[in-house]
């Protein structure tokens, strides 16, 4: 596996550091906006909405940052079937967990990448006709294209070049998400 990869953009340690601050930003952030954290709201149960499965390890790493309650539904999308690396259209599943109606609700949505957007915009539009009382969106990875430095998202751990990376929970076919770190991969192992 590691003769696969070309180059690491992040390190364990240094994705490690950033949750540290994003999780001290999300919890104050989060509080306010909701008032989680008083024992007498009536909602005062965050809904952690993970896009799997990129998203595994970041969010079992985040929520552990996340001194909140907090109920964790899992759905999943994807954009990127097989060895593609381009979008073909998405595929979204919200399984039997995330609730139909989300009224009195405060939802995190958490994804592992923002690309062209188009994932997080068709989450994001199903889950608002759901309606939650707050969605919040976060994303590990933002890439530095126009599509998705211009795309509303409350949260972002790391501003990345625009190209394909694994590890950390992101894939290339189903492959790689083991890497503790974040890193390229050889030009001979992904085609885009
Ligand atoms: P978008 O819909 O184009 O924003 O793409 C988002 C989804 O595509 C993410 O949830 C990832 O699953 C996948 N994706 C986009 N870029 C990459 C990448 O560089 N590596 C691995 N997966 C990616
Ligand atoms: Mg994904």
């Amino acid at each position: 596996m590691d003769a696969d990869i070309e180059r690491t953009l992040l390190s364990a340690d240094q994705i490690a550091k950033r949750l540290d601050s994003l999780a001290q930003q999300i919890v104050t952030d989060i509080e306010a906006a909701t008032g989680l954290s008083d024992p007498e709201h009536p909602h005062n149960t965050l809904t952690i909405i993970p896009i799997m499965t990129g998203s595994i390890i970041f969010v079992a790493d985040l929520v552990r940052r996340l001194p909140l309650r907090m109920r964790i539904y899992p759905m999943s999308a994807s954009s990127y079937p097989g060895t593609a690396t381009t979008t073909q259209g998405i595929t979204l599943s919200f399984g039997d967990r995330v609730p139909s109606e989300l009224g009195g609700q405060h939802v995190l949505l958490i994804d592992d990448i923002l690309d062209s957007g188009s994932t997080l915009r068709a989450v994001t539009d199903e889950l608002n006709k759901r309606g939650p009382d707050t969605l919040h969106t976060c994303v590990l990875l933002r890439k530095q294209r126009d599509q998705a430095m211009s795309f509303p998202i409350d949260y972002v751990a790391f501003d990345i070049p625009d190209e394909f990376v694994v590890g950390y929970g992101l894939d290339y076919d189903d492959q790689y998400r083991n890497l503790p770190e974040i890193v390229t991969l050889k030009p001979e192992i992904a085609q885009g």
